[in-house]
């Protein structure tokens, strides 16, 4: 079983759902709210695990009702949780507003994510185990992200970046990264291309092949995913044709699932058609956590969609 350990944030998902997002000034009623497991490293980590991953997370959450909640939510999913660890802020918390087309917006409160320090021995520990891979986003100090990525990279451990939510990164990071998966949004920064309806997708990703990451995907939402790899694979396949109910955590269901199939020795082109689908019905669900589906479900949806993107 492939190991994956995942250094990221930890968070409490507030989910409101609305008829139509608040403009700035304006109040909006929420008849439906909910209270589950997020944050791109938890999220991830699940994904991970439901694919079939062994999981090892580090990060942390606070010395509160909701930090042991999502530690037993984790637990729960069969990931290692032993590295993270409580800190004195209050657990990160997303409050995250659904629209009926399935649109959402975030106010994050980082919270216990933001105290993660390069000086945590946990950070260190962790690679004792001996992780098959890493991966990393973008909802922890930039500094500790760095410092495990460089970590990994000397002990030649492959590197996931999912540089989300977008921010500015210095480009030297990217000679550690094996892995790099991102929006379209995260492209055109990083890049400094700009990707108007889909134009210019390549020249992005070959500016990542570049500098020196081996796959790169760039997803496109409801467009679907481009693909691309150091040895001259390139692949875009479509998204699934599928109801909208809430995208949150859509790609962090991706990133989770791909990288623990290409763990288990999965070619490039099939951790991309399991990780397709299963992002897929992650948006027919509402919530991040509870959207992502199991290795099973991925596998009976790709049959009644006759193993689209598969072949
Ligand atoms: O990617 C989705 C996640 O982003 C949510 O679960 C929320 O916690 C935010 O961090
Ligand atoms: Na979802």
């Amino acid at each position: 079983m492939a190991h994956i350990l995942v250094v990221g944030s930890i968070n409490m998902d507030v989910v409101l759902r609305v008829a139509q997002l608040p403009f700035a000034g304006e109040t909006v009623r929420s008849a439906e709210i909910g209270y589950v497991c997020g944050g791109k490293g938890a999220n991830q980590a699940i994904a991970s695990a439901r694919a079939g991953a062994r999981v090892t997370m580090v990060g942390a959450v606070g010395h509160d009702e909701m930090g042991q909640t999502l530690l037993s939510k984790l637990s729960a999913n069969g990931i290692d949780v032993s590295h993270i660890e409580q800190k004195q802020s209050s657990t990160g918390l997303a409050f995250i507003s659904v629209n009926e087309s399935g649109e959402n917006t975030i106010v994050l409160h980082e919270g216990a994510n933001a105290e993660l320090s390069v000086r945590d021995a946990h950070l260190h520990q962790a690679f004792d185990s001996k992780p098959d891979v890493l991966i990393v986003q973008n909802e922890i100090p930039l500094d500790v992200t760095k410092a495990v990525m460089q970590q990994a990279h000397q002990l030649g451990i492959p590197v996931c970046f999912n540089p989300a939510p977008a921010q500015d990164i210095p480009k030297d990071i990217f000679e550690w990264v094996d892995i790099l998966i991102v929006n379209q949004g995260e492209a055109s920064l990083l890049s400094g291309l700009t990707l108007v309806q889909g134009k210019d997708i390549s020249l992005a990703a070959k500016h990542f092949i570049d500098l020196g990451v081996h796959e790169v995907m760039i997803t496109l939402g409801n467009k679907g995913v481009f693909f691309v790899n150091d040895k001259g694979l390139s692949r875009k396949i479509d998204a699934h044709r599928i109801d909208v109910v809430d995208s949150t955590g859509a790609g962090d269901t991706f990133v989770g699932f791909y990288v623990a199939l290409r763990a288990a020795l999965y070619p490039p082109q099939h951790a991309l058609c399991y990780a397709n689908a299963a992002a897929a019905l992650s948006v027919t669900r509402s919530g991040a956590e509870p959207s992502i589906p199991s290795f099973s479900e991925v596998t009976t949806f790709l049959s009644e969609q006759q193993w689209m993107n598969c072949k």
